[in-house]
């Protein structure tokens, strides 16, 4: 079912529990900057930054929101809008430059301020470990294709929750592994920047073991921690009823959500897909029940539904996506949806049986521009914003144990490869002065949240 952008559904606010908490997100190269300081090293998304042709602009994070000297102004922005919760990443080569080894102090006292900032604002911070920035000297010893780089991911877990896990209990190993895996191994999109099968799915196996291990590190180290895992899905229509079309869609759904959800779930990785990738999983005994450690949460992102076709010659898995006439969409060209949300939401509570969710990213971008009353007005991002509260409305209300809400993104920000020109914040900033004005969603957001506040109060 899909709505069009600018309709106003009333909001069903009261379906939420009073005690649901409405947040943004960001991660650490996306906005912090300075890559350099304080002994922070290169990260691959430093190195596929210089990569000529790979990011729109030849842009980089360099400076980004330049969020590491500004969180200060930053955080007074969530409480503006009113926030109860901030879904932050911690950057691994700020805090263990080397990938494994030493740990720099220096690394950890900025998160450490930053918690305890957000803490004093009465905002629960949500900490996601790995948002896609690896240190490069670990990419050099073969990244994610070798079982050791999970190893230290788990031990740059330790170091982080024994700083923080004293104040922080809302943890999340991995931010959408399947765009590390599959984006950045086998589409060739994001660093590293590979378009190697093998490479892909050994990444995508080490990737979900990562997962497992750094939740047991996390039990360790912080004994009070909610460790929840972060994974984002479509989903899948086939653009016809015809058999062909029928599987490749079905294949679709194996690659962009079967694949990241059954092992985590105890149903192991899919037989079909294993078979259509043929490349043999690096798989040790003891594995399966690390990666499908009981968890406290799930959090889901989601942005967009895709329509494929049987494509028998492209790429794996075969299924070619279809852009359909006459449908809603965003400055990302991707459809809009809201329907595809309430349906994951459900499925992954039925389905799956997951006992707690949040969404922790949906958002859209668009071309925001300042105007000259000094006002950004994004009326269609604010439609996108509350179509996408009244899917998780219809959701709660079928049941879905929807705890939380996180709006991608407080700032504009690194959009990846393409840079700064997609702007999802529903803060606008300003490059060049990296002036701060909250836009007319943000404004929308508030209100949302404050009317929230009234219906449910007492
Ligand atoms: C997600 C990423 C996030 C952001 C949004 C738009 O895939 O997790 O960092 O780029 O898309």
């Amino acid at each position: 079912m899909s709505e069009s952008t600018g309709s106003r559904p009333a909001l069903d606010l009261e379906a939420f529990p009073p005690s649901f908490a409405w947040g943004t997100a960001t991660s650490a190269y996306q906005i912090e900057g300075a890559v350099a300081e304080d002994g922070r090293a290169p990260s691959i998304w430093d190195t596929f930054s210089r990569v000529p042709g790979a990011i729109d602009n030849g842009d980089h994070g360099d400076t980004a929101c330049d969020h590491y000297h500004r969180w200060r102004e930053d955080i007074a922005l969530m409480k503006e809008l009113g926030t109860d919760t901030y879904r932050l990443s911690g950057a691994w080569p700020r805090v263990v430059p080397g990938g494994d080894g030493p740990v720099n102090k220096a690394g950890l006292d900025f998160y450490d301020r930053l918690v305890d900032g957000l803490l004093d604002a009465g905002i629960t911070p949500s900490v996601t470990l790995y948002h896609w920035d690896l240190p490069q000297a670990l990419q050099d010893r073969g990244g994610w294709t070798v079982r050791e780089t999970a190893e230290h991911l788990a031990a740059y877990t330790t170091a982080v929750a024994e700083r923080l896990g004293d104040r922080v209990t809302r943890w999340a190993t991995l931010n959408e592994p399947l765009c590390s895996g599959w984006i950045g191994h086998l589409e060739g999109r994001m660093a590293p920047g590979l378009t190697d099968l093998t490479a892909a799915v050994r990444a995508s196996y080490h990737l979900l073991l990562a997962h497992g291990l750094a939740t047991r590190a996390l039990r360790a180290a912080a004994p009070g921690a909610r460790i929840g895992l972060v994974t984002n899905h479509s989903t899948v229509a086939p653009a016809s009823d015809r058999p062909e079309d029928l599987a490749a869609a079905a294949r679709m759904d194996g690659h962009t959500n079967r694949w990241w959800l059954d092992p985590v779930y105890g149903r192991g990785f899919p037989t079909d897909m294993r078979e259509l990738y043929g490349v043999e999983l690096p798989e040790k005994p003891g594995d399966a029940e690390l990666i499908a450690a009981p968890l406290d949460w799930h959090g889901l992102n989601y942005y967009f539904p895709v329509t494929v076709a049987d494509d028998p010659e492209g790429p794996v898995p075969h299924a070619r996506e279809v852009r359909l006439p006459d449908v809603p969409r965003s400055g990302m060209d991707w459809q809009i949806d809201a329907g595809g949300l309430e349906a994951l939401l459900l499925r992954l509570t039925e389905d799956y049986g997951v006992r707690e969710l949040y969404v922790t990213e949906n958002g859209s971008a668009f071309p925001d521009t300042v105007g000259p009353d000094g006002a950004v007005h994004d009326p269609e991002r604010t439609g996108y914003l509350e179509q996408h509260l009244a899917a998780c409305a219809r959701a709660v209300r079928k049941g879905v144990p929807l705890a939380g809400y996180y709006a991608w993104s407080l700032l504009d920000n690194f959009e990846w490869a393409y840079g700064y020109d997609k702007r999802f914040g529903l803060v606008h900033v300003d490059y060049a002065t990296q002036k701060r004005t909250v836009k007319t969603s943000g404004r929308r957001y508030a209100d949302v949240i404050r009317a929230h506040r009234e219906a449910t109060a007492g």
